[in-house]
């Protein structure tokens, strides 16, 4: 009989104590903050870009997201911008980094190559001429040419169908100009590598 009441006093003791301090607890501890930085700024950026010749400063990169008010702009510096340009940039590896009104930022590592010039205009050629039939993931007869391997691969046809125009010329519906077509065919001569 008093081994009972012993053992009730104690768990009933226990029970209060937890209770309290459960109460407690909850009362004098606030809620954190939501952090306003992961709440609104986790969209990473995203970017597109142009290259550079080696040992030139050409490059391009746009930050096509997020954009609108409020959003500002940087690669690699302290120093933002409300553009989302940036132009004139040497070959290397740049952070793009996106900060919002609420002063939270993204960061998005960015890769602008260096080519052989002749390569570059090449490259500048497809990218003003062969679009949207072969870019941006669209794929013709067999062909895209989003990725620099993808041209460098196909440099053979390439000359075939815009330089000698057989079985017909690409870009379909035209023809580049006499200057566009020995631009290809300098590359090609060279090596038709992304060095030249
Ligand atoms: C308006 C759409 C369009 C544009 C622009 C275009 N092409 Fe094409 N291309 C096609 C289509 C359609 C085919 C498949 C039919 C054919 O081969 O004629 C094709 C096929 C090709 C092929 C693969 C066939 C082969 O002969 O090996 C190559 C290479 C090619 N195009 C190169 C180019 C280049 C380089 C440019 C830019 C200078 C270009 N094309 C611009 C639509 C286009």
């Amino acid at each position: 009989m008093m081994k009972k009441s012993i053992l009730l006093v104690t768990s009933l003791s226990f029970l209060v104590t937890v209770l309290f301090y459960s109460c407690k607890k909850s009362d004098t501890t606030p809620a954190p903050a939501p952090d306003p930085c992961l709440v609104g700024a986790t969209i990473l950026p995203v970017v597109s870009k142009t290259h550079t010749i080696t040992g030139q400063s050409l490059g391009t990169i746009t930050v096509t997201s997020p954009i609108g008010s409020g959003y500002v702009y940087s690669i690699g510096s302290t120093v933002f911008q409300e553009s989302t340009n940036f132009f004139s940039l040497a070959a290397g590896n740049y952070t793009v980094t996106v900060k919002n009104a609420a002063g939270c930022t993204t960061a998005a590592a960015v890769a602008i190559n260096g080519y052989g010039a002749k390569f570059y205009a090449v490259r500048t050629i497809v990218n003003g001429y062969c679009g949207p039939c072969h870019l941006n993931g669209s794929v013709s007869g067999g062909k895209n040419f989003d990725a620099d391997n993808d041209i460098v691969n196909s440099w053979d046809r390439i000359k075939i169908r815009t330089v000698d125009g057989s079985p017909t010329f690409m870009p379909e519906n035209g023809q580049l100009t006499a200057l566009d077509k020995q631009k290809i065919l300098d590359w090609v001569n060279a090596g038709h590598r992304i060095t030249d």
